[in-house]
Order: structure tokens, then sequence, then C-alpha cells
């Protein structure tokens, strides 16, 4: 029996135990170490393409080593997991999430689409920054980083005396970060794969998040939220930005947002609608309670 040594090592594995491996956040293993704490457990079921066919697996573990991955066939459209049962469970309070709402597959297609020309215009990512008071010095985390748009700017802005963040859930975002900030020269930049419900950023270590385009993929949003107040030092601000829908067309209404991080913890201390012309974007900003 082989513990699985890194993440990309088991998804090789299991691409070739089930054909193509497509990961969302319900359905990926975050890395070795969960594997070993998961001993003996149903650790994690998910999806996979062969063929025309869907594939539906389910992983089992005894004592931190991959014993088996059967699976069933079917077909159609993306299969709707079940929050409370499936997926790594860093935190305790995922076994009792009660988002009982749609969430967004995560973005995992070309990371260039985040690179438009006129971005930092639109966003007005410099207002987005003051707001957040990320200034020289100051400690940041890009949670849900994607490509690492942010990640730059936040860290031009702060400077060798601060730091940033950049977390995924996508191990090759994070490739692609770490190789962007080797290129564009910012030693101030570390990254962290993160797992579904658990950003994995250490205590204490950050004073502002943004979370661009990201809150509406996260599949525990509250245990999530909860977990990350840890990284929070005192007087931390949270940014989320992002666009009103129904949680499942990669956006959900900022009432949504508002409830579930209240029940995380969070006060609102700001609303702007200043981060996209058309009004269909929100820029809220949270402290912890
Ligand atoms: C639409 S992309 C936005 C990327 C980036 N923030 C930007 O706007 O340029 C959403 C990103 O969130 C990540 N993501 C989804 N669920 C996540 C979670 N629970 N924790 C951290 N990142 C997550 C996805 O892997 C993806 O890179």
């Amino acid at each position: 029996m082989v513990l699985e040594r890194s993440w990309y090592r088991f998804v090789d594995r299991m691409a070739g135990v089930v054909g193509e491996v497509i990961t969302d956040s319900r359905s990926v293993i975050a890395s070795p170490c969960e594997l070993a704490d998961a001993g003996g457990m149903v650790l994690s079921s998910g999806s996979c393409l062969r063929g025309a066919a869907r594939v539906f697996f389910v992983l089992t573990l005894a004592s931190g080593a991959v014993v088996s991955a059967s699976g069933q066939t079917g077909t159609g459209s993306q299969q709707t997991l079940d929050k409370a049962t499936v997926g790594m469970s860093t935190t305790p309070d995922v076994a009792k999430d009660v988002t009982k709402r749609p969430t967004s597959t995560p973005y995992s297609g070309d990371l260039s689409i985040f690179e438009y020309p006129d971005r930092d215009k639109k966003l007005q990512i410099d207002r987005v920054m003051d707001l957040l008071g990320i200034t020289p010095g100051k400690n940041v985390a890009d949670i849900g980083a994607g490509s690492g748009w942010f990640t730059v700017r936040a860290a031009r802005r702060v400077g060798p005396a601060g730091a940033v963040i950049a977390e995924d859930i996508n191990p090759l975002a994070i490739e692609y970060i770490g190789k962007r900030v080797l290129k564009e020269n910012l030693p101030n930049v570390r990254t962290v794969l993160g797992s579904a419900d658990d950003p994995r950023l250490p205590s204490g270590s950050v004073d502002a998040v943004l979370m661009l385009k990201v809150y509406h993929e996260i599949a525990h949003p509250v245990p999530t939220m909860k977990v990350l107040q840890k990284a929070l030092r005192p007087g931390a601000k949270v940014g989320i930005i992002d666009r009103n829908g129904n949680g499942a067309d990669h956006g959900l209404n900022h009432e949504v947002v508002v409830k579930e991080m209240g029940q995380a913890g969070y006060k609102l201390v700001g609303t702007y609608d200043f981060t996209k012309a058309d009004g269909q974007d929100y820029f809220l900003i949270f402290q912890v309670r």
C-alpha cells in the first residue's frame, strides 16, 4: 500500500483508473496530508469523463493509503454532489454545513482570461485596495487567486516590507502564479494550495483579504469563512467582489453573501457598486464581529 506523495501523482493515478479526471472543489483531495489524516474513511467522490460517459467514483482509504477506486457509469450533466457527505473536510463544521443553495463549479479553464487590458480601470482596483487598507508593509491574501492578477498588484503596493499570499484550490493556478512572480520579480509573494473548505493560511497572518469573483464558487461558504478568521489579524478587512446571480450561474445575490458572512461571524462594514459600470457587480467589506 503506497501513500500518495503528491496531489499530481494522485490525479495521474486516478486518471489511469477512470479516464480524464475533472476536479472541482467538491471532488478534489488537496494534499497528501489529508490522505493520511483521513485514514479509514470514505474520503471523497467525484466525477470523471470516459468518452461520452461520466464516471462517478468513490475513494476509500485505510491507514492513509488509497485502497480502492470504484465507479459506476452515468451520462448526462454534472452530478450534484451532496455537500454533507462529499469532499474532504478539513473543518469540522463542513459536516454540519447548512448551505442549501447551488454553488458554481470552480473555474479551471484558461487563466489568461483574467488579464484583459482595462480590468484595472473597470474594477478601480486602486480604490479597492485603498478601501481595504492595503498600504506598504501590509500582509494581504488573495483567495481564489486564479492567474494572480490581483496578487501581483497587491504585491507591488505592499512592497518589500509587506507580503501577499496567493491561495487557490487549483494546483495549476498555484503553479502558474509561482512562475509568474519569479518572472515579475515579486519575492514578497507566497503561494498556498488550499482545500475546498480551508484556505490554509497561517494563523494571524493577514491584514486584508480579497475574494475577487470567488465567493460564488465556494462549496462550503460558512465553514470556509469561519476558518478564515484564524488567519486574520485584529481589525483585518475581508473584501468580496462578485456579481448578483443565483449561485449556479457564476454569481450570487449580495444579500445571500451578507447573510452567510453573518452566520460565519462577520459584520458588513462597507457596500460599494463602483467595481463595474453596469451595477451588476458589488464590493462588500466585512470585519470579524
Ligand atoms: C472565476 S476565478 C477568479 C480568479 C481571480 N480571483 C480573478 O478574478 O482574477 C475563481 C477562482 O476561485 C478558485 N476557487 C474556487 N473555490 C475555491 C475555494 N473554496 N477556495 C479557494 N479558491 C477557490 C478557483 O480555483 C478559481 O481560480
